[in-house]
């Protein structure tokens, strides 16, 4: 494995004094690349820059974070996850990788069960607070106050205010690195229906389970895109290409139906008007927007119109 003592081939390269012939000119100072001029070396588009090996856990991230819940001998815990995956489909496995120092480490090891619970924007503040805090001082509970209820095949308390819950039996435990991953077989899966059909909805925002970026940051889906399934025989060339021009051409369509909101707008503006709001896609006018709202129904009258 390739860690921060062997910075790979373009290093090497640089460190053997090749390569100094194709340096990139402009952003040298930036750009750690370099190379030698042959055909076998494809540089990185222009724009594209190295960052640290440990980014590479920061880039998969963007999965569910969940809440782990234990219990043992009649103590619960709760700790925010967000190193979880799918690990296999058949039998369904899923895995957790915990760091060793965490106390919900101690209470896997010792009840071999956890839950997964799913939290959703309203309990974003909640799950930033208990990822500062370790049960090994606390009751994370007691101190926040979350109502919960009975899970169906585990002794850990499952989260209210969560969009869905996985109850799991630990398979496997595997030291890794710094942490400890856990290899569950998920015993019993409950979903709100709200967030979740055969897959997460991404309806309405407070039912939308939140993803954690890194830090104090966090997101939620945004919408659902349906991509085109490539029909047997379809050259993939061609097909992409169409593809593509489509997109293209709805995308064109909602920016000349933008451009005629818009202008419609100016002029209503222009005439001291109040505007229909409800018939704006007022994410699509951001500028304008403000101003529409000085000239609604409470706003003072301009030019002798009310
Ligand atoms: C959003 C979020 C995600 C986190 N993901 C992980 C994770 O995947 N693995 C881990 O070991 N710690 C993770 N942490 C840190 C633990 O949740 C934190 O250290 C917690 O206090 C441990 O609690 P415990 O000692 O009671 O087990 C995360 C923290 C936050 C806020």
């Amino acid at each position: 494995m390739r860690g921060d003592a062997d910075p790979g081939p373009f290093d090497r390269l640089r460190a053997n004094g090749e390569g100094e012939r194709g340096r990139r000119t402009g952003k040298a100072e930036r750009h750690l690349y370099t190379w030698p001029v042959t055909d076998e070396f494809r540089l990185p588009p222009e724009g594209i820059e190295r960052v640290p090996p440990a980014f590479a856990s920061r880039l998969l991230m963007g999965g569910p974070v969940t809440l782990v819940t234990t219990s043992y001998r009649g103590k619960s815990n709760v700790m925010p996850l967000a190193w979880g995956a799918p690990l296999s489909g058949s039998p369904p496995l899923i895995g957790i990788s915990v760091e060793q120092s965490r106390h919900s480490v101690d209470m896997i090891q010792h009840s071999q069960e956890f839950a997964l619970n799913f939290p959703t924007w309203p309990l974003l503040h909640h799950v930033q607070y208990l990822g500062a805090m370790s049960g090994d001082r606390i009751d994370k509970f007691e101190a926040t106050q979350l109502e919960t209820f009975t899970a169906a095949r585990i002794s850990a308390p499952l989260i209210e205010g969560c969009a869905a819950w996985i109850e799991c039996a630990v398979e496997q435990v595997i030291p890794i690195g710094d942490h400890v991953l856990f290899v569950g077989v998920p015993l019993a899966v409950q979903v709100d229906r709200e967030a979740f059909g055969e897959r997460w909805l991404v309806g309405a925002e407070e039912k939308r389970p939140l993803h954690f970026l890194g830090a104090n940051q966090y997101a939620h889906l945004d919408r659902v895109m349906e991509a085109r399934m490539p029909a047997r025989g379809d050259a993939p060339e061609a097909f992409l290409a169409e593809r593509l021009a489509e997109e293209l051409e709805l995308t064109r369509e909602a920016r000349e139906r933008r451009e005629e909101q818009l202008g419609q707008l100016r002029e209503e503006i222009e005439a001291g008007k109040a505007v229909d709001l409800a018939s704006l896609s007022l994410e699509a006018l951001p500028d304008f927007a403000r101003r529409v709202q000085i000239l609604g129904p409470d706003a003072p009258a301009r030019d002798g119109n009310p």
